[in-house]
């Protein structure tokens, strides 16, 4: 990709934060009368979850994974690994894991399946964009945000070789050769 590629808006902020609004709610029904742990990973959820987590109204922990996958930036390999072993206990916790987007889902799949060996008392997952038509394997997303493209997406706390993460609606790299 190449610098003729300019983001586009493909999701306005606006749109974005009546989607958090949509999916709190949703959260927030589900987990009433649990203590909520939840997972976020690094760095291409951290907007994301900033701003849930202020729309949740129940008592939860935030706590953060960094995951590395070998091979290109674009999309993970396959082969994912946790940069760091987990710093909390999972057993018999509910687990929400907070994600940016599902493409293939190899990096859900590890690590939803690492998790679930931790023995949970439950574990789900909240993903703010899925590209289906992308999958290779398959992942259930609990509460889905928003269905895009298949499309290079940025912004929105996600990025393109660690740019655009501050563009405050989510946008596709668009080639304006
Ligand atoms: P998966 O393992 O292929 O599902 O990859 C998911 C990860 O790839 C996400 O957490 C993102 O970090 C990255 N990714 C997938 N699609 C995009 C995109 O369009 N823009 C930026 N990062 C992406
Ligand atoms: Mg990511």
């Amino acid at each position: 990709m190449n610098s003729q590629f300019k983001p586009r808006i493909l999701i306005s902020s606006a749109e974005i934060e009546a989607c958090i609004t949509r999916l709190a709610a949703d959260i927030m029904r589900d987990y009433t009368g649990r203590n909520l742990l939840l997972i976020s990973i690094l760095k291409g959820a951290f907007v994301f979850t900033a701003d849930l987590i202020r729309r949740l109204d129940l008592p939860l922990e935030v706590h953060f994974v960094l995951l590395s996958s070998y091979g290109g930036r674009m999309e993970s390999a396959g082969k994912i690994r946790l940069v760091q072993p987990l710093q909390c206990p999972i057993r018999g916790r509910h687990v929400l894991v907070i994600e940016d987007i599902v493409d293939t889902g190899f990096t859900l799949s590890f690590l939803m399946e690492y998790l679930a060996r931790e023995q949970p008392a439950s574990l789900k997952l909240c993903a703010l964009a899925d590209k289906p038509f992308r999958r290779v394997v398959p992942v259930t997303i609990d509460y889905l945000g928003f269905t895009v493209p298949d499309k290079f997406i940025v912004g929105y706390g996600i990025d393109w070789d660690e740019k655009f993460r501050n563009l405050p609606d989510i946008c596709a790299m668009e080639d304006e050769g």
